[in-house]
């Protein structure tokens, strides 16, 4: 799999899609999706939005009223549970208990054995229920998504460049980007991702994900600054000489956080 990434990273921009790495997750994490949503939900720091208009990124947060709905009653409703600080359940009991160990650091090490190096790694979790998602939106990071529970259509453009050329890409704010009316079903690459899944999403290309008909849950490893042999893949390249140019117009990547 690092193998392709490297093949993709130095190539235009797509995303690659891995059905054969189900058998390296962690099996403890088959246990009740109830106890997962419950403790992410339970936590401050978790971004718990409505889930709802997919041709456009919306964060309305609605966590007051999720939070108070008995949890498997919250698990039929709409809504899209993020969370960024992963170590908070990476403890015994914790629903990502071992995923440092076990997970990440097995990544990068792979990342680190095939000549890559990162400014930037962090594993985020998205949770989204029956038929919920991430509506159309680009992300400042290069993404390897790995599902784990339940299904997501995750979809992105066969023709990136098309959709967001160069001047949508460097000006590119969040919640601004909206699915053109004239984007049909033949321009999109959709995946259809079950347990164990994994997918690599270029950085500043259009995408978005509906989760099937139960709640399901991925966990993205989010990369900024990753090189291979000392080189960014292009569409980096051109936002960090953006960022260097003109540092008040960039889209600012994320914050990196576990
Ligand atoms: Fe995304």
């Amino acid at each position: 799999m690092v193998y392709e990434i490297c093949r993709q990273i130095a190539t235009p921009p797509a995303i690659f899609f891995y059905r054969r790495l189900r058998n390296v997750v962690a099996p403890s994490w088959h246990g009740s999706r109830c106890v997962t949503v419950d403790q992410a939900r339970s936590d401050s720091d978790a971004r718990i939005t409505l889930g709802q208009g997919h041709d456009q990124l919306q964060l309305d947060d609605i966590a007051e009223w999720f939070c108070t709905l008995p949890i498997d009653v919250a698990m039929l409703e709409p809504f899209a549970l993020a969370h960024f600080k992963l170590s908070r359940f990476d403890r015994p009991g914790g629903f990502l208990h071992g995923f440092k160990e076990r997970v990440l650091d097995v990544w990068q090490a792979a990342l680190a054995a095939n000549d890559f190096t990162w400014d930037r790694c962090s594993p985020i979790i998205f949770i989204s229920g029956p038929g919920c998602g991430t509506g159309y939106h680009m992300d400042v990071s290069q993404v390897m998504a790995w599902q784990l529970y339940g299904q997501k259509r995750f979809c992105g453009l066969r023709d990136a460049e098309r959709w967001a050329p160069k001047d949508i890409r460097l000006s590119y704010k969040q919640q601004t980007l909206i699915r053109p009316d004239e984007l049909t079903d033949d321009d999109a690459l959709c995946y259809d991702m079950v347990f164990g899944d994994m997918l690599w999403n270029t950085l500043l290309t259009p995408h978005w994900v509906v989760a099937g008909d139960e709640a399901s849950m991925s966990i993205n490893l989010s990369h900024g600054g990753l090189r291979l042999n000392g080189h960014l893949a292009p569409f980096e390249a051109e936002h960090e000489a953006f960022c260097r140019d003109y540092p008040d117009k960039a889209p600012p990547p994320p914050s990196a956080m576990y």
